[in-house]
């Protein structure tokens, strides 16, 4: 066992909007690290391929259905920027557009590299769902999928950069 003090593994979620599902990601995924005790091994971020809401908090409906969950969502949208490119270690796009936009972002092949699909990491429902689905002009159910979705893959997530011998940084 390592006790030496590591610096953080970084996770950064993305869609476009930085208001619904990125956001969401980002609580669900710091409630389970924080629930683990691993608090000070990961630094979790969220941002959007977009600056449409720049600066704005998660839409409301995304807030009131987390919040039902237990997650309070407090983080301001913010746009992908080429430093997080170097910053953060695993760069997790919700859909393929969102990937599409991030592969074009990357300077280096490497940085490519840190880029990851959170339908992936989802094992409910596998069959109908390999992308986070945009909530944006849905109605509750939208929401409610969205957070089922990625409370499963946040999960799986987790568990495979615990346990992965390939992660960029090891935790
Ligand atoms: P998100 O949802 O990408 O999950 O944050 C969206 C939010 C806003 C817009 C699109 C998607 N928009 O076009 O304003």
């Amino acid at each position: 066992m390592n006790h030496h003090k590591q610096s953080p593994f970084k996770v950064l979620f993305v869609c476009l909007g930085n208001i619904c599902r990125s956001p969401a990601a980002q609580g669900v995924m710091q409630q389970l690290v924080d629930e683990k005790g691993l608090t000070d091994r990961f630094f979790i971020d969220s941002a959007g391929t977009s600056g449409y809401h720049n600066g704005d908090l998660p839409d409301r409906r995304m807030r009131v259905h987390a919040r039902q969950r237990g997650y309070e969502l407090t983080h301001r949208s913010r746009r992908v920027e080429g430093s997080d490119f170097e910053q953060f270690h695993m760069i997790v796009a919700m859909d393929n557009a969102n990937a599409a936009d991030l592969r074009r972002m990357a300077a280096t092949p490497q940085e490519a590299s840190k880029i990851v699909m959170m339908g992936d990491y989802i094992r409910l429902m596998r069959n109908h769902y390999d992308y986070v689905p945009d909530p944006y002009y849905e109605g509750s159910e939208g929401f409610e999928l969205v957070l089922d979705l990625l409370e499963d893959a946040c999960d799986n997530l987790l568990t495979h950069i615990l346990s992965s011998e390939d992660t960029p940084h090891r935790v």
